[in-house]
């Protein structure tokens, strides 16, 4: 029996990896015009910090983490997500010392155990960014924008920015009572899942996707009418930065996040027609998370970017490196070309040679299937005369250049730049 990757894991393969790179090249180009720090964190940490980060009665860990006992007994989970980890390294290493505000990012594989589908998997990859050490308005602004320059950066077309405000815990409160009380005699109306989220998390039923539930949130109490001074102020303030910087968003106050850590600022961009898994990026403010963790009290904001998701969404990149290739017939040529491929790869360039060593013609087959540019041919003749064939293949023009690579080598890198 062939043994397959296991359901909702997926492999990457090398066709993958140039928008991947791309990606990641142009995400952390700005990350850093920002002064944000990549840092490493483990995949596995232990259960108890998902529980007091995430929520104990979120989906997420209660249906969706890998979780398992080692043989000491621990409890010990894949992450699910990157902001409590990164909580925990900066209480744990005392990073809050540090002059704020801290700005981390990193990038990695995080695991959720949700029912696969397209663009949902069970082993996925977040850029994610927290800053901590500001209540500023100023610092979720900023975020934002950074978010949205890279998604305009990679011309990511027709997305949405979703914006809410979840207030802080004296908002909360009250609006979840009013939540409750509106949906009790509403039981019988809601998908059995809500059904159990009523008692227990009633936030997260604005999370359902199912027409029933939208139906009866349509009269429903929102946090938006709930919020204190302070926390409408903060909310006030945003948008007012957001219209200053020309972001477009949509307020929408049935905007929740899966999460139980936020406080104020909460975001979402969307692509509608993606498919139902159209949330590419998500964030918000966890002013209360570092503490609930046992560490100093420290607003904080971030988001991440899921890049399974947002790669598909991303144009191909126009400018893709194409090799030189070294079309060698005979011994003396092949010599000849070890130390051309030396030199032209010491100074950045990269070279093909097809191994075989078959005819010009299969080797010229060779240098078209990987859309090499330029092939530099040397035979018997071009050995003897010190003189060698360089080859545009997409203009068929040849021309002959010093059997020298150094003497060469400045018209080959003006024909590589297309001069
Ligand atoms: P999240 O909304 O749970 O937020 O995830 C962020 C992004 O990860 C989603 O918008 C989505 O693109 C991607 N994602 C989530 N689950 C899956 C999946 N099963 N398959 C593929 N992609 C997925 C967080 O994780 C928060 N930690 C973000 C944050 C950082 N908040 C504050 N700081």
């Amino acid at each position: 029996m062939k043994i397959q990757a296991v359901r909702g894991f997926k492999d990457w393969l090398p066709e993958d990896f140039a928008k991947y790179n791309y990606l990641i090249n142009l995400a952390k180009s700005w990350i850093k015009k920002y002064n944000f720090k990549e840092i490493k964190l483990p995949i596995l940490e232990k259960t108890e910090l998902f529980i007091r980060s995430v929520g104990e009665v979120t989906d997420i860990v209660q249906e969706e983490t890998y979780t398992f006992q080692d043989r000491n007994k621990d409890f010990l989970t894949l992450r699910p997500e990157a902001t409590a980890g990164i909580c925990r390294a900066v209480i744990e290493h005392g990073l809050y010392v540090k002059p704020k505000p801290l700005k981390f990012f990193t990038i990695g594989p995080m695991f959720r155990r949700e029912r696969p589908q397209k663009g949902r998997y069970r082993q996925f990859y977040q850029i994610d960014v927290e800053m901590f050490g500001s209540v500023h308005a100023l610092a979720d602004a900023e975020l934002i924008y950074m978010l949205d320059t890279i998604l305009k950066k990679l011309k990511v077309s027709a997305y949405e920015l979703h914006l809410n405000s979840l207030g802080c815990k004296n908002c909360r409160e009250p609006f979840k009572e009013a939540l409750k009380g509106f949906l009790e005699d509403k039981h019988t109306q809601l998908c059995a899942d809500c059904q159990r989220r009523r008692t227990l998390n009633p936030l997260r039923v604005f999370d359902c996707k199912k027409e029933q539930c939208k139906t009866v949130l349509k009269d429903a109490p929102l946090i938006t009418d709930y919020l204190c001074e302070k926390c409408k102020e903060h909310f006030s303030q945003l948008k007012g930065y957001l219209k200053e910087l020309n972001i477009t968003y949509i307020l929408d106050p049935y905007l929740v996040r899966g999460l139980d850590y936020y406080t104020r600022t909460i975001f979402e961009v969307i692509i509608p027609g993606i498919g139902a898994q159209s949330a590419v990026a998500g964030g918000g403010r966890y002013d209360n998370l570092v503490e609930m963790l046992g560490g100093k009290p420290t607003p904080a904001i971030g988001f991440a970017i899921g890049m399974d998701r947002l790669l598909p969404c991303v144009p191909e990149p126009k400018e893709r490196e194409r090799p030189f290739f070294l079309a060698l017939l005979g011994e003396e040529a092949v010599k000849e070309g070890l130390k051309w491929a030396k030199i032209l790869r010491t100074n950045g360039i990269w070279t093909e040679i097809d191994y075989r060593l078959g005819s010009l013609k299969s080797q010229l087959n060779r240098a078209n299937h990987l859309n090499a540019l330029l092939v530099l041919i040397i035979g018997e003749d071009e050995i003897k005369q010190r003189r060698a064939i360089l080859r545009n293949m997409d203009t068929k023009k040849q021309i002959e250049v010093p059997l020298n690579p150094e003497e060469s080598l400045t018209i080959i890198k003006q024909q590589l730049r297309g001069e």
